[in-house]
């Protein structure tokens, strides 16, 4: 059988080339789903390993190694790949002493292309932009997804536009939009609000719209399960922990992780911990509340990548809770930036919301939900190069409201020899 959009809602139905993000008859969010039995071509773990090391395209690529499992009937001439994916994963004593668990695998997509996991989410988006014949793309974002998707379509030849926020957009990313060419939008509205523009303006005007409201976003992001798992030479460890803003790397997680179950690939699933900043935590909330009517927040977080109020894939983040008994956290701006510092000191790196991850697990480790004897993977989500301000901000002891436990100065020292030496002892 052919790949199928279908309503999470109210199962509706729509062909796979449909131009349409939530459905017709009830505003549900939309899954892609694919026939997995097919006996021709087995889903199994040897086919996957048997990939690894190939510099055929596409399957060198983190995301396309699992095409069976992302978007089997494209054709690979329309793939739009920049050999994303493929990151590493760590095993670092001195940060799971700091989360306080005996085993922690930190999963870098900082190591993506442009610096984000959503290079995976990407390259299945602009694939299908390909496939569906579009000529301009867009996003909001709070930065990564907008460098990403500047990187791709002018890859790919495409007109990428990108709706950004006036306020708190790290610059590492805003200086990778402008880079890559993209038509850039600066508007004085918060993330949320210009979630709701992109979509409109791109209905008016026929542009694909690239957020992760777009299903196809998702297909590419399972990867970070498929790999992560592969890596693990598929055993699946207790707990996967991962920052939630806009909720579609959870989103994408749960489905991966249950087709992966399903197919045969994993014995079992892992549960799933989702860390919001205290600041922008409705889900969170929402969550402590027993799902019962939900709030959008006025989102603020040093963490600008998860500042966000009202997550569009909410109901997708609610069913993964459901099948994997997740559940859900909150960290203060004080506890994500000295997990970062964490992280950073190790060698490792990451970009501030990316160490909701670790400031999360340890949190949860407190609260005794993880035991310190669960295997446990944390996801970093970006790199540390796209908030030099955050960082510096840091370690100057600069950040309102931020005690900063783990701090670098920089020392300061004339043109004399003999103070550097002064210094150094
Ligand atoms: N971590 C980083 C570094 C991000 O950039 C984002 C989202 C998240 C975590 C949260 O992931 O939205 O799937 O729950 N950034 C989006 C953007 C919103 O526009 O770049 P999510």
């Amino acid at each position: 059988m052919p790949s199928i959009l279908q309503c999470i809602e109210c199962a509706q139905q729509y062909p796979i080339n449909r131009v349409i993000y939530t459905c017709e008859a009830c505003g549900g969010l939309l899954d892609v789903k694919h026939d997995f039995r097919s006996p021709a071509a087995p889903i199994t773990r040897e086919l996957f390993d048997g990939r690894l090391g190939t510099f055929a395209a596409p399957y060198g690529s983190g995301v396309w190694r699992f095409k069976e499992l992302v978007y089997p009937d494209v054709d690979d001439s329309k793939i739009v790949s920049r050999m994303e994916g493929n990151t590493n994963l760590y095993e670092m004593p001195r940060i799971a002493a700091f989360a306080g668990v005996d085993c922690l695998f930190l999963k870098h997509e900082g190591e993506n292309p442009t610096g984000s996991f959503k290079d995976r989410g990407m390259t299945t988006g602009v694939t299908q932009a390909k496939v569906l014949d579009m000529q301009r793309v867009a996003c909001a974002s709070t930065g990564n997804t907008s460098a990403s998707m500047a990187s791709y379509a002018a890859y790919a030849d495409m007109q990428g536009i990108v709706f950004l926020q006036n306020q708190q957009i790290a610059m590492g990313k805003l200086a990778q939009g402008i880079a890559y060419g993209a038509t850039c939008i600066q508007i004085n509205a918060d993330f949320d609000r210009n979630m709701e523009l992109v979509r409109q303006v791109s209905d008016r005007l026929g542009i694909y719209v690239l957020n992760s409201i777009n299903p196809f976003r998702l297909e590419g992001q399972k990867s970070i399960m498929f790999e992560a798992l592969q890596q693990l030479r598929w055993q699946a460890p207790d707990w996967i922990v991962v920052p939630g803003g806009n909720l579609g790397n959870s989103s994408a997680f749960g489905k991966g992780l249950l087709e992966m179950f399903e197919v045969g690939l994993i014995d079992r699933l892992p549960r799933l911990a989702i860390i919001q900043a205290d600041g922008a935590n409705p889900l969170y909330r929402h969550f402590r509340a027993g799902f019962k009517r939900f709030e959008p927040v006025n989102a603020q977080t040093i963490a600008t990548a998860i500042k966000i109020g009202n997550p569009v894939n909410l109901q997708k983040a609610i069913r993964t809770l459901e099948w994997t008994s997740g559940v859900v956290e909150e960290v203060s701006d004080e506890e994500i930036m000295n997990a970062k510092a964490v992280i950073d000191g190790a060698g490792i790196g990451c970009e501030p919301a990316s160490a909701c991850s670790v400031a999360g697990a340890r949190k949860l480790v407190e609260k005794g939900a993880i035991k310190p004897g669960d295997s446990v993977l944390g996801v970093l989500t970006g790199n540390v190069l796209k908030d030099p301000e955050a960082t510096i901000g840091y370690h100057a002891d600069q950040l309102a409201g931020i005690a900063p436990s783990y701090r670098n100065r920089v020392l300061q020292a004339d043109d004399n020899l003999d103070e550097i030496i002064r210094l150094l002892e």
